[in-house]
């Protein structure tokens, strides 16, 4: 079934604008630089999520579904959209947390119990032979996930499960549908896009793009910048995703690791730790152009731009588009503040 015909609810307000940072460009330099604003899906604050909930919780009517459950970590996004999503349209939501013990009630977990969330957290996990932590917090999950799943329906419930980060056919069904938006605006701004530069997590949101540029005909290189996952993990997940997604919508295209750019040397010391580099591209945009990034996703990608174009590896004359996928609560952590308050007097562009 393709994209148009898929079930889906209406969670976004759509198109987000596409803006072209000129402020920025003319205190760095380098390409021109547009910005597909969907940190202003309109949503509970926004995000790249939201485009997948509207398909996710479609599906979840069509199969007569009365409770969504999914997982994350506490400071999820998608979990804080999936919450949202699902006070709106009626579903009862579980989110089922990846980690052993209860963090700071802030950001996104504050989001998450205004919004009515049912947390569930995992068992202790004891990682195996040869298993990092998070993997072993993952499987944690997936049990969890399962024996809600059960205890659910032994109460007459109908619980439907969205995968983490939203990675599913309805994601990158969402994100192909972006690419067509993206190509109409372009069009109307009589713009070329040579680039779309996005953040890449569980690669949902990429794969999905890349599968709009080609059923939709948008001539555009994807780079992914890795928050979390090295190049050859999150690039195997976005090739697995989008091969499987293509099959099953009928469309006839399948990819390799070499029809996008994926690039990890951006995460630092990991996920959800700040570079120096993130907070100075945080900072700067900001100070230009009055947008706030994130520290885990989007202010790295940015960072990630900022020395592609620096050292010339995105020539001088092309387009970019930079893709904002929210993440805003992230903005409000003591890590944060704490930061901030360390960088005033530090660093201006
Ligand atoms: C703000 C933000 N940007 C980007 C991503 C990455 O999206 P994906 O998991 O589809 O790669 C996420 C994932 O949670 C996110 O919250």
């Amino acid at each position: 079934m393709a994209v148009e015909n898929l079930p889906k609810v209406k969670l976004a307000n759509l198109p987000t604008p596409i803006d072209e940072l000129k402020k920025l460009r003319s205190i760095i330099g380098g390409p021109r630089l547009f910005m597909k604003r969907d940190d202003l899906t309109g949503l509970a604050y926004g995000g790249n999520k939201t485009r997948m909930l509207e398909y996710l919780l479609g599906q979840a009517k069509k199969e007569g579904a009365d409770t969504v459950i999914t997982s994350g970590d506490s400071q999820t996004n998608h979990g804080r959209l999936a919450a949202a999503a699902c006070a709106k349209e009626g579903f009862d939501y579980y989110l089922v947390i990846t980690e052993e013990e209860k963090g700071h009630l802030e950001g996104n977990a504050t989001l998450q119990s205004w919004l009515g969330t049912n947390f569930v957290y995992i068992d202790p996990v004891q990682p195996a032979e040869g298993e990092n932590l998070a993997k072993a917090r993952l499987r944690a999950g997936d049990k969890k996930i399962e024996e809600l799943c059960r205890s659910l329906i032994a109460q007459g419930k109908k619980p439907f499960i969205i995968p983490r980060g939203g990675r599913s056919l309805q994601g990158t069904a969402s994100y192909c549908a972006a690419a067509a938006e993206i190509k109409e605006q372009m069009a109307a701004l009589g713009e070329k896009i040579d680039y779309i530069i996005v953040t890449a997590g569980m690669g949902g949101t990429l794969a999905g793009l890349l599968l709009g540029t080609k059923v939709y005909g948008l001539p555009a290189k994807v780079i992914g910048i890795s928050a979390s996952r090295s190049a050859e993990e999150v690039t195997a997940l976005v090739v697995e995703e989008f091969n499987k997604d293509a099959a099953e919508l009928g469309y006839p295209y399948r990819i390799g690791g070499s029809d996008f750019i994926m690039d990890s040397s951006y995460v630092g010391q990991g996920y959800g730790i700040p570079t120096d580099e993130c907070w100075q591209a945080i900072k700067l945009l900001a100070q230009t152009e009055a947008i706030f990034l994130d520290p885990v996703y989007t202010g790295k990608t940015m960072a990630g731009y900022l020395d592609m174009a620096g050292k010339g590896f995105i020539p001088q004359d092309a387009n970019v588009l930079f893709i904002h996928t929210g993440g805003g609560p992230l903005m409000f952590l003591d890590i944060v503040n704490r930061k901030a308050r360390e960088m005033q007097q530090t660093w201006r562009p």
